[in-house]
């Protein structure tokens, strides 16, 4: 099965590359952009990655991503989680950014764009990883403040593939930015957003119908919706679901109480993701790797799994193609039949 995980061409649609600042790599930036941490080591940092529910992640993770500044560091950052994508066979990956985080503290939008740009090109051209961006609003947030967020976004529009919606989502449902979501529409853009994570049932219904997404980020809480579980089996509207997050943030006690297996077993478009992997304890692969451990997972699931990914992905026909005929093969090598 190790093998399996590791040499199947794996795709990612839930990543917020904020999420995949290292310890280090807090520190070094810290160190270059000469600001001071309230941390004495890289040690007692990561020992401070022990949550108890989204807040109490999002404060910690809003604190660190202020030693991004440059155009540079945000180019290190992708560049450093794109390395780790080629390591583990990651061969697509949709990011997700925050441009707000920064440009409250005075980043301009331009440098987060060029060094995210300049680093997904390279990524392309080095290890042949396609990708496509995201720039997701905080929920938290007022809609006046997206609204000046998709303004300075409007010059990037051909360089940005959708929008999303992350941050705190209990009490902050997805209606609230309805009208935003509609201009975007307007604009040819898709749409996703963060619902049924810790929100309820009815955040999913009210990010399909007022929002009119594409794909549902995390969405566990569909479980609880036997309605809601047959309209998204029979639309096959992906769910881009992230076990570990799941699992460090306590909205699973245990990984075996993950509802993965179930939302799989009943047709949906369940898909694998690392969500904040630096926070988390681990990358897509280590992902994988807990589902299957946790919920005896057969190799033909997973392999369901990987098709699952390419299937809600927005790459093109031809290459969707590609990446499932290239999954069937080593399914086949590992001796699993047809899918
Ligand atoms: N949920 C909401 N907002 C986020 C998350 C998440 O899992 N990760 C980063 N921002
Ligand atoms: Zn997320």
């Amino acid at each position: 099965m190790e093998t399996l995980i590791a040499e199947l061409p794996k795709v990612e649609l839930h990543l917020h590359i904020e999420g995949t600042l290292e310890p280090e790599l807090v520190f070094a930036l810290a160190r270059r952009n000469h600001i001071e941490l309230p941390w004495g080591s890289v040690e007692a940092l990561r020992s401070a990655y022990r949550f108890t529910d989204l807040q109490s992640f999002l404060d910690l993770y809003y604190q660190n991503a202020a030693v991004l500044c440059t155009a540079r560091d945000f180019f290190d950052l992708t560049l450093a989680y794109l390395e780790r994508c080629h390591q583990e066979k990651i061969v697509h990956t949709e990011i997700f950014f925050d441009p707000q985080t920064h440009t409250e503290r005075g980043v301009p939008f331009s440098e987060v764009m060029e060094g995210l740009l300049e680093a997904l090109d390279e990524g392309q051209r080095r290890w042949q990883i396609s990708s496509r961006l995201i720039l997701c609003f905080l929920r938290h947030l007022s809609e006046e403040s997206a609204w000046q967020t998709l303004t300075e976004a409007e010059p990037w529009l051909d360089r940005l593939h959708g929008f999303g919606l992350d941050s705190g989502e209990r009490g902050n449902p997805p209606e609230k930015f309805a009208r935003v979501f509609a201009r975007v529409r307007e604009l040819g853009l898709p749409v996703v957003a963060h619902a049924g994570e810790e929100g309820p049932a009815g955040y999913i219904w009210q990010a399909m119908e007022r929002l009119q997404v594409r794909r549902i980020d995390h969405g566990v809480r569909a479980i609880d919706d036997p309605e809601l579980l047959e309209a998204l089996a029979r639309s096959r509207l992906p769910l881009t679901v992230c076990p570990l997050s799941n699992l460090r943030l306590q909205v699973v006690k245990t990984m075996s109480d993950h509802p993965m297996r179930h939302l799989l077993e009943h047709g949906l478009c369940v898909t694998v993701n690392s969500d904040d992997p630096a926070y988390f304890g681990g990358y897509l692969t280590a992902n994988y790797r807990a589902l299957v451990e946790g919920l005896s997972l057969s190799a033909g699931q997973v392999v369901q799994l990987a098709l699952n990914g390419v299937e809600a992905s927005w790459m093109s026909d031809g290459q969707k193609s590609h990446w499932c005929e290239q999954i069937q093969g080593i399914a086949r090598a590992h001796g699993v039949g047809n899918l």
